[in-house]
C-alpha cells in the first residue's frame, strides 16, 4: 500500500509541473494556440468542434440515436381567437416526465403573405423553408425534443430582428430564438410550428479594448471563435464549455451558461457588462454599456441573462474578458471515495487559492462510459480503475511560484490519503487528453443509449447522496452516473438506459426534484429550464417569485409570442 502510494506520488511529482504554456517546453505552443481557445481545452482538440446538425446526420452517430422516440400530434377541433388555427396536443413519451402540451390557439399559422413579408425584410435566401435545414433546426442536440416549424429566419442586423418581431407580434406568430442549438432542456427548438429566428449570421466582433479587456460583439458569434480571437489579443473568455464549437454567445447569455471556468471567473451575471435586446414588439433596448460600475436604477440586462429567449432576442453583447496568463497546469487525480473529493476541493481552495481555475469530478460509471464510447479516450491512470476522478487546473502568472504551490498541494494530498493516484500533464497533448475525457462525457453518454439528464445545484456534502439513492431506487434497470463542476456544487446526474421507458421515468421524477428541493438545491444549475422543467420551476422558486416572473413576462411580451411553453408554467406564461 505504502509502495503504491509512493509510486503514485513519484508519477505525479517527479516530472515536475512543467509549464504547459512555456514555448521552450513546447515549441508548437504558439502555433497551436493560434487556432484554439486557452491552451488546455483545445490542443489536439479534446472535444472536436462540433456542429449539432452534422452530428445528427453523421452516419456514425445516427445509429446511436434513439429511433423510438415518439411525437404524437393529435388534431383536436379548432378554437381560433386570433388568426384561426386548429389546436393540437403534443404527447412526449421519451423525455422528462411525459407531458401533454396544447398548442396555444391564440397563435396564427404562417401564410404566403407572411413569407412574402419576411422576404422583403430579409431577402429570399434568409427566409428558409428547405426541409433538411428545417428538420435540423426543429430538433435539439439530444434529439429529445422535436418541433414542426415551417420557417427559419436568419436576420443580419438588429434592425432586421426588430422588424421580424414587430411583424410577428402584430400577427400573433410565435417565435423561438435559436443560437447554436446545443441547449439541453428543449428550449432552443419549437414545440409546434413557431417561427425559428437564428441570429448566427450576426457574428461580427464590434470592438475590443486591450486595456480594459472589454469585448463588444454581435450575439451570433460562436463561442470558440471569440476564444480564438481573444487568444490572439492575449485574453481569454471568462466561460468555456464542451459545446464551444457550436454554441453562440447570445445562447450562452440567454441560458446563463456556467461551464468549466466558473469556479475562477464567476457567472455571466458578473462578466456581462451590457447587452442589446429586442423585445417582442420590436423595441430595441440599448443596454450595451461597457462600464464596470453603473448604478443608475434597475439593472435590466440581468433579466435577459438566463431568461432563455422568453423576454427578448439578445442581439449584441459587451463582456469583460480576463487576460491570458502564462502558466497553466492540469492534473488528473483519483480518489477512493466521494468524501476525499470533497476534502480535496476544500484543500484546493485553501492551498491553491487564486490559481485554481477548474475543479471537475467524474465518477467511476461516467469514466467507464467515456472509455467505452469516446473516440481517442484512454485511461490516464492505468491499469487500475478508481471510484472517483478529479481534474484540477491551475492558471497563474508565475511559473515557479505556481509550480511550487501545486507540487506542495499534490504531495500533501497524497500523503494525507485524499488522492490515491494521479498524473500531472507534462505537455499540451496530455493536458488535452485529460480534458477530452471530461468534455467528452455528454457525447459518450449519448452514444451509450437513452439518457435522462439532470443538472442540479446541491450543497457539495450532500451532492453524491442523490446519485447513490438513485442507484438504490433503480437497481439494475439503469446506469446512474454523476459528474460535473464540483467546484461550483453542480452535479450532472445522468441516467442511462437502453431505451426510454415511462416506468423508469416514473421512478426518477418527481423524486429527483423533490430530493433537490428538500436539500434547498436548484433543479437547474446551468442548463436552464426550457421546456423540460417549465412546470417544475416551483421546486426551486417560491410561488410569489414565479408569479412575479409571470408578470414580467406579460409586461415585456403581452402576447406571449417569445419562446412559448418554455421557462414558466403554461398557466402563467400564455396570454390566452
Ligand atoms: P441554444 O441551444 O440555441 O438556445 C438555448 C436557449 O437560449 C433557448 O431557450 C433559446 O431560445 C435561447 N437563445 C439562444 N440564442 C438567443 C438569443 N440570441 N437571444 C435570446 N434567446 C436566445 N451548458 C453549460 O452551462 N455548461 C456546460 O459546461 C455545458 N456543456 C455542454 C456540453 C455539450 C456537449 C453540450 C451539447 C451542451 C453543453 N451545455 C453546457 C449546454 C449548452 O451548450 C448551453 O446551454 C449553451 O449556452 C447554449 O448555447 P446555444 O447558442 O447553443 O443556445
Ligand atoms: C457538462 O458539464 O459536461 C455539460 O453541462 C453537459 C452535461 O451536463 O452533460
Ligand atoms: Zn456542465
Amino acid at each position: 500500500m505504502r509502495t503504491e502510494m509512493w509510486r503514485a506520488a513519484h508519477r505525479l511529482i517527479s516530472h515536475r509541473s512543467k509549464n504547459l504554456c512555456d514555448p521552450r517546453w513546447n515549441p508548437n505552443f504558439h502555433n497551436s494556440i493560434h487556432n484554439s481557445s486557452g491552451f488546455t481545452y483545445n490542443f489536439g482538440r479534446t472535444c472536436k468542434p462540433f456542429n449539432p446538425y452534422l452530428i445528427r446526420h453523421g452516419s456514425d452517430v445516427q445509429k446511436y440515436i434513439y429511433p423510438t422516440r415518439d411525437y404524437i400530434e393529435n388534431l383536436h377541433g379548432s378554437t381560433e381567437p386570433c388568426y384561426g388555427k386548429s389546436f393540437r396536443i403534443q404527447n412526449r413519451y421519451y423525455g422528462s416526465a411525459s407531458t401533454k402540451i396544447q398548442r396555444n390557439p391564440i397563435f396564427s399559422t404562417i401564410n404566403s403573405d407572411d413569407i412574402n413579408h419576411f422576404r422583403e425584410i430579409l431577402g429570399e435566401k434568409n427566409v428558409i423553408q428547405d426541409e433538411d435545414r428545417l428538420s435540423a433546426a426543429n430538433m435539439d442536440w439530444m434529439q429529445k425534443y422535436k418541433g414542426s416549424s415551417k420557417l427559419l429566419l436568419q436576420p443580419r442586423s438588429t434592425e432586421e430582428v426588430s422588424q421580424i418581431l414587430k411583424y410577428c407580434n402584430s400577427r400573433c406568430l410565435a417565435v423561438v430564438p435559436q443560437g447554436g442549438n446545443t441547449g439541453l432542456v428543449g428550449g432552443s427548438v419549437p414545440v409546434f410550428d413557431e417561427v425559428i429566428i437564428n441570429i448566427g449570421s450576426m457574428n461580427n466582433i464590434i470592438s475590443f479594448d486591450k486595456v480594459s479587456g472589454i469585448l463588444v460583439c454581435e450575439a451570433g458569434c460562436i463561442l470558440e471563435n471569440l476564444i480564438s480571437f481573444l487568444d490572439d489579443q492575449g485574453f481569454i473568455m471568462p466561460l468555456d464549455l464542451g459545446a464551444k464549437g457550436s454554441c453562440q454567445i447570445g445562447g450562452n447569455i440567454s441560458t446563463n451558461a456556467g461551464g468549466l471556468r466558473l469556479v475562477r471567473y464567476g457567472s455571466l451575471h458578473g462578466n456581462v457588462l451590457g447587452l442589446e435586446a429586442v423585445l417582442a414588439n420590436g423595441t430595441v433596448l440599448d443596454m450595451l454599456g461597457t462600464l464596470r460600475k453603473d448604478n443608475t436604477g434597475y439593472d435590466l440586462k440581468h433579466l435577459f441573462i438566463g431568461s432563455e429567449g422568453s423576454l427578448g432576442v439578445v442581439t449584441k453583447v459587451s463582456i469583460l474578458t480576463p487576460p491570458k496568463l502564462s502558466s497553466v497546469n492540469v492534473a488528473f487525480l483519483a480518489c477512493k471515495d466521494y468524501l476525499s473529493c470533497q476534502k480535496l476541493l476544500l484543500e484546493a481552495k485553501r492551498k491553491l487559492g487564486e490559481i485554481l481555475s477548474a475543479f471537475e469530478f467524474i465518477d467511476n460509471q461516467s469514466f467507464n462510459v467515456v472509455l467505452n464510447h469516446l473516440e481517442g479516450a484512454r485511461n490516464p491512470l492505468p491499469p487500475s480503475m478508481h471510484n472517483f476522478y478529479v481534474l484540477i487546473e491551475t492558471t497563474g502568472s508565475d511559473e515557479s511560484y505556481d509550480k511550487e504551490k501545486l507540487e506542495a498541494f499534490l504531495l500533501h494530498s497524497m500523503e494525507g490519503g485524499l488522492v490515491s493516484d494521479g498524473v500531472l500533464a507534462q505537455d499540451i497533448n496530455q493536458a488535452s487528453s485529460f480534458w477530452h475525457i471530461r468534455e467528452g462525457i455528454p457525447e459518450s453518454i449519448m452514444k451509450a443509449g437513452a439518457v435522462y439528464k439532470y443538472d442540479l445545484s446541491i450543497p457539495v456534502e450532500k451532492m453524491y447522496d442523490l446519485v447513490e439513492e438513485m442507484r438504490v431506487r433503480l437497481g439494475h434497470s439503469a446506469k446512474v452516473m454523476g459528474y460535473g463542476h464540483l467546484g461550483d456544487s453542480n452535479l450532472h446526474l445522468n441516467i442511462s438506459t437502453p431505451q426510454y421507458d415511462d416506468a423508469i421515468l416514473a421512478q426518477i421524477e418527481p423524486f429527483v426534484y423533490e430530493w433537490t428541493s428538500k436539500h434547498r438545491g436548484s433543479i437547474s444549475a446551468e442548463h436552464g429550464v426550457g421546456l423540460m422543467k417549465a412546470n417544475k420551476i416551483h421546486y426551486s422558486k417560491s410561488a410569489e417569485t414565479v408569479q412575479l416572473m409571470g408578470s414580467i413576462k406579460k409586461l415585456l411580451d403581452p402576447n406571449g409570442i417569445l419562446n412559448p411553453y418554455k421557462v414558466l408554467p403554461g398557466s402563467l406564461a400564455s396570454s390566452s
